[in-house]
């Protein structure tokens, strides 16, 4: 034998007593159980979408429901497709965010890995106790779509309009919104807009008397913060303290329902629960657009970039922000860089989802001041390999409102500051 090996076999032998102490010293690793980690991520992260009645196409709220679709969780966690939520941490905190972290992403990696065991059954917390009905309480005022809307059964995504009378009583203003589709199978988003009586009958007439088709962009103007957005999973809160909003005189609620068919007739008839205040808001709350008109996207273009930027020339206080592109989205990115040279991201999300576009609260209002310059990128994805490109083989894409046109948009809510 020579003197190397020896050398080598007897430092292996010294390491594996090390180790024997070691081992010995720490405590055996428990196995990750349902009952102890797997519950408490599920039910504070994932139940309340995956439940019967709510959105998602499937339950999670018991043991043998989690077990069953367990590799698909591991998987969708890991690629952060679930929960959905897609503004990435470090750029802007915001209210309601949905996120697992790396700990809890990998003890589900763990649990699959081990044969997801249960553990002990009498250690499984309680299924958190979820509101049935108004989420925010019951609002002063319910309105609801005239009549049920057929929807045919096959067929293309589809926007539909639907009136709704409103009657705020006088000194009232509206706080907050709370959205409920009567059928959430065919229910994908809704948008919210007020209408002069005169153009929303008008149009009415003009789509045959009960409803009408519009482009993605919605008409009239959208309620303001998140009370204009419903998504799926979508937490109704109040605007800002102190400004809610005070109803433009004769004029109709437009709820804008983007549909899509089942396989089988379906009808829809939403409800709106309208909260109010006699609190007069301090001042008006207003929105900045910031738009592309020129995107024009050739055939095949992997990586098509708008960069957009402008100036302050007023301080604000931003409360919300709304980013959005259509199906060849993939990143958006918004900098803001304050007059004395320091920059604050406002909002990052690097793998743009069409169909889990949020609308995005700020935790607290934050002031920028004139002189403010606000950069916004947006990338594009027109490759074949985009799974989400709706033309195989890509096609040039231009701006307009329909979800087969592109847009590069962004919208920032803010509260302009009293001088
Ligand atoms: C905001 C509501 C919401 C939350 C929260 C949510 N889901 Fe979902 N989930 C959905 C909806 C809606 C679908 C079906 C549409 C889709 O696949 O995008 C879905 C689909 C899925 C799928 C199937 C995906 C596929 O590709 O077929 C899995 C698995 C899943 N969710 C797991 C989870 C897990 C695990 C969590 C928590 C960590 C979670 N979800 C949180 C709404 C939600």
């Amino acid at each position: 034998m020579n003197k190397q090996w020896m050398v080598c076999t007897s430092f292996a032998a010294l390491c594996a007593a090390a180790w024997g102490i070691v081992a010995a010293a720490l405590p055996a690793p428990s196995p990750v159980t349902f009952a102890r980690q797997i519950a408490p991520i599920i039910y504070a992260n994932c139940t309340a979408c995956h439940r019967e009645g709510e959105t998602a196409p499937f339950s999670l709220t018991t043991y043998a429901e989690v077990k069953k679709h367990a590799r698909h969780i591991a998987d969708v966690t890991t690629r952060h497709v679930m929960p959905p939520w897609r503004a990435e941490k470090g750029h802007g905190d915001f209210l309601g965010e949905r996120r697992l972290d790396e700990t809890q992403i990998d003890q589900l990696q763990q649990w699959v890995k081990a044969g997801c065991p249960e553990g002990d059954a009498a250690v499984t917390p309680a299924l958190p106790k979820f509101a049935s009905g108004w989420q925010l309480g019951e609002p002063d005022l319910i309105v609801k779509m005239p009549e049920a809307y057929e929807l045919i059964s096959e067929g293309r995504d589809m926007y539909q309009c639907f009136v709704i009378p409103v009657k705020i009583p006088a000194g009232k203003y509206l706080e907050s919104v709370e959205f409920r589709p009567g059928n959430r199978r065919i229910v994908h988003h809704a948008v919210l807009t007020t209408l002069k009586h005169g153009m929303a009958n008008w149009m009415l007439t003009a789509g045959g008397g009960k409803s009408f088709s519009s482009g993605l962009v919605a008409p009239g103007d959208r309620l303001p913060g998140s009370l204009g957005l419903w998504t799926p999973g979508y937490e109704p809160r109040p605007l800002p303290p102190g400004y809610a909003m005070e109803w433009p005189t004769e004029s109709d609620l437009v709820l804008q329902l983007h549909l899509h068919p089942s396989g089988k007739p379906e009808f829809e008839q939403s409800s709106v629960g309208l909260h109010l205040t006699s609190e007069k808001p301090h001042g008006k709350l207003k929105s900045m657009v910031m738009l592309d008109k020129n995107v024009d996207i050739k055939a095949g273009d992997g990586n098509y970039e708008v960069d957009k930027s402008m100036t302050l020339k007023a301080p604000v206080d931003v409360y919300g922000i709304f980013p959005h592109m259509h199906l060849l989205g993939h990143t958006v990115k918004v900098t803001a860089t304050l007059p004395d040279g320091s920059s604050r991201p406002m909002i990052a999300i690097g793998d743009w989802d069409f169909n889990w576009q949020n609308y995005y609260q700020y935790a607290m209002p934050f002031r920028l001041p004139a002189g403010t310059r606000l950069e916004a990128h947006w990338s594009f994805d027109n490759s074949a390999s985009n799974p989400a490109n709706p033309s195989q083989p890509p096609r040039r894409v231009t701006f307009g409102e329909q979800t087969t046109n592109e847009m590069a948009a962004l919208i920032l809510d803010v509260i302009p500051v009293e001088k």
